[in-house]
Parts: structure tokens; C-alpha cells; sequence
């Protein structure tokens, strides 16, 4: 009677972890998809192809070369819609199509089938991506993009019914860690031309709303869809983060110090502050040693 009570017990236990491993296997999945979408070569730590893409030849307006030519976003968008997209002008034009409605009708295994050169032999990536990053990809496409004109009005780049509020809460307990407060504590271009969260989200609202819900590739950023995060989450903290700074309004506010120095002064100064107070702490220790030696008439 014991033995069975105890062997059902355990059966439920490695019922429950089985049950929780293939759950994040699964939704780990759909974002590793998304960053391998966003920069595969980021995620699997493959060599970049020294050459372009074979069918980067069959455009010429967008005129960039070799690696970015790989990666499924630039000849995709952001938004998942090519042409039809916000890739659809400027210099990220291919006039390529997008993989939305592809998703939308085609099942995971012609997806993944695409992603190795079914529909187009030039389009096969399986001499630099394995079977599961293909699955992964194809499972992103089905399951993670999304139609991101409901989210964002491509005219004004505004958000449609956000509630900034709920955003800046959201922001401060998921990202103000690393970006700051002002999302000027990492810098994503140089000192002379400074690019924050804020530029990003004012000037690439598609490119934002990808990056928050899969992660930044090669970071230990969080992702969205992993954290559980529902559009609206997303789309929330997009609006937030298009009422902070951007690099040149930090410029203009901060001439002298720029944006990201002060975090870390204050972090340096704490450290030091420790530092000093555990050589403190040992030398008083030393100190008592010695006295309750020489009390003890040991020295
Ligand atoms: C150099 C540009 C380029 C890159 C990089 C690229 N694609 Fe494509 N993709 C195309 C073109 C062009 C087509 C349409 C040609 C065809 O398949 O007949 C296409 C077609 C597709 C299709 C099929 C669409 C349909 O309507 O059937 C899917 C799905 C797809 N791509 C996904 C991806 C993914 C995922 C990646 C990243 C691993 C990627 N693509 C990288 C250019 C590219
Ligand atoms: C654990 C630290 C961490 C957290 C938390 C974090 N990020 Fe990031 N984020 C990074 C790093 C590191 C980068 C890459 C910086 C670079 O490429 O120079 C990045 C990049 C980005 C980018 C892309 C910039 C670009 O153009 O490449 C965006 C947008 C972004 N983060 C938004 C957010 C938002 C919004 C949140 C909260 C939901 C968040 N991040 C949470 C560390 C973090």
C-alpha cells in the first residue's frame, strides 16, 4: 500500500517535469525562432557566409552586402510583410515577399520545407541551419508573427489603444534594470551618434515590437513571448518607450556628461564603498587577533 502511494507520488512528479519541460520547449521554440528570424548567426554562432545571399542579386535597391544579405529580416521586415511593409520604401527595400499570409496558409512543414529551397532552390538555408533551427523558424512563422498594422498606425507610427501607464509600469520592472529608467543606459550606436530604446521605438516601432517579444539575439535580454506577454503587454510598453529621450535629445540635455556616465559613477562609488569596508572589516579583525593574543600572553 506504502510502495504504491510513494510510486504514484513519484509518477505525478516526473509527470509534472515532463509536463513543464515540453511546455518551455515549446514556447522556447517560438522565440528562438524569433531571434534566429532577427539574426540566425547570432544564435546558432555560425561563420558568416562571406558572400551575398544568391537571390540578394535578384534586387538592387537595397544596396547593403554579405551578412546582413542572410538574415530572414532583411529581405522579410520586422514586420513579416516584405513589399507590403514597412520595408516597403527606403533603404531596406527588396521588394521581396513577406512570410505573413505564407504563415497564415501554409502548415509548419512546407514552412520549414520553403526554408529548405521546396519553393525556390535558392532558397535553401539547411547547409547553415540545422533541423531544429528550421523547425524553430517555421514554428516562429506559424505560431509568433503577427499583424502588426492592427498594432501600430504606419503613417504616424503611433500605437492603436495602448495604455502608457500599464507600459511604464511594465518598463520599469522588465527593462529599466539594464536600458535605465530614461532607456539611455545602453547606448546601441557610438558616443558621436547615440541611439537608445527611445529611438528605436519612435523611429522603428516594428523592429521594437519584434525585439521585445523575442530578445535580442546573443544578450541575455528576455523575451516577451517567453515571459508571457500578451500583445497588448507589448504594446503598452512600445507606447511608453516612444515618450522616452532620444540620443540626440539626451545630447542636447546632457552636453557635458552625456547619458550613461552617471549609473556608472554611482555603481563605481558603491563598489568602492564596499571594497573599503571589507578591507575595514579585515583589518579590525587582525587587530582584535592580535590583541586577544597578546591577553592571552601568546605573543
Ligand atoms: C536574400 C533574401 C532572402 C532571405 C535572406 C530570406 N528570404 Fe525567404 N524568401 C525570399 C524570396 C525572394 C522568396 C520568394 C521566392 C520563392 O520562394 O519562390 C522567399 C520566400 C520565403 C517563404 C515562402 C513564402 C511563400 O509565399 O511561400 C518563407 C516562409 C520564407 N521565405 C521565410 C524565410 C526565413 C524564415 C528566412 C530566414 C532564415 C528567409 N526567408 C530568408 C527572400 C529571402
Ligand atoms: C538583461 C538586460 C536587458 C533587459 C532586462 C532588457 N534588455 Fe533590451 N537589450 C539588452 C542588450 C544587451 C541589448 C543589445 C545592445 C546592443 O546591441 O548594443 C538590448 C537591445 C534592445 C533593443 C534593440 C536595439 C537595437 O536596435 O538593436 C531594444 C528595442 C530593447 N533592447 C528593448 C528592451 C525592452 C523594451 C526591454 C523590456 C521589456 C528590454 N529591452 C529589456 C539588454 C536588456
Amino acid at each position: 500500500m506504502k510502495n504504491t502511494i510513494l510510486l504514484s507520488i513519484a509518477l505525478v512528479v516526473v509527470g509534472m517535469m515532463l509536463l513543464v519541460t515540453a511546455a518551455s520547449a515549446q514556447t522556447g521554440s517560438v522565440s528562438r525562432g524569433g531571434l534566429l528570424y532577427d539574426n540566425w548567426r547570432k544564435v546558432v554562432d555560425a561563420e558568416a557566409p562571406g558572400n551575398d545571399h544568391p537571390l540578394w542579386a535578384t534586387q538592387s535597391t537595397n544596396t547593403r552586402s554579405g551578412a546582413d544579405t542572410w538574415r530572414c529580416k532583411e529581405c522579410h521586415g520586422w514586420d513579416y510583410l516584405g513589399k507590403d511593409g514597412a520595408y516597403g520604401s527606403g533603404s531596406h527595400m527588396t521588394g521581396f515577399v513577406g512570410v505573413y499570409e505564407a504563415a497564415q496558409t501554409k502548415s509548419v512543414d512546407e514552412l520549414a520545407a520553403a526554408l529548405k529551397g521546396a519553393t525556390n532552390p535558392d532558397h535553401d538555408f539547411s547547409s547553415v541551419l540545422d533541423d531544429v533551427a528550421i523547425a524553430d523558424l517555421a514554428t516562429f512563422l506559424k505560431e509568433g508573427t503577427i499583424d502588426v498594422r492592427q498594432y501600430v498606425d504606419y503613417d504616424t507610427k503611433a500605437t492603436r489603444n495602448a495604455n502608457e501607464n500599464h507600459g511604464k509600469e511594465l518598463y520599469g520592472s522588465a527593462c529599466a534594470a539594464c536600458h535605465g529608467a530614461d532607456g539611455a543606459q545602453i547606448n546601441f550606436n557610438d558616443d558621436a551618434e547615440p541611439e537608445y530604446i527611445g529611438d528605436i521605438a519612435a523611429g522603428n516601432p516594428q523592429e521594437f515590437l519584434h525585439k521585445v517579444r523575442a530578445g535580442q539575439p546573443g544578450t541575455p535580454m528576455p523575451s516577451g513571448i517567453e515571459l508571457g506577454w500578451s500583445m497588448q503587454d507589448v504594446v503598452d510598453v512600445l507606447a511608453h518607450a516612444q515618450t522616452l529621450p532620444t540620443g540626440e535629445e539626451m545630447a542636447l540635455t546632457l552636453p557635458e556628461t552625456g547619458g550613461n556616465r552617471l549609473p556608472v559613477t554611482s555603481l563605481a562609488l558603491v563598489l568602492s564603498g564596499l571594497l573599503t569596508m571589507g578591507l575595514g572589516l579585515a583589518m579590525l579583525a587582525v587587530q582584535l587577533q592580535r590583541r586577544a593574543r597578546l591577553w592571552a600572553g601568546q605573543d
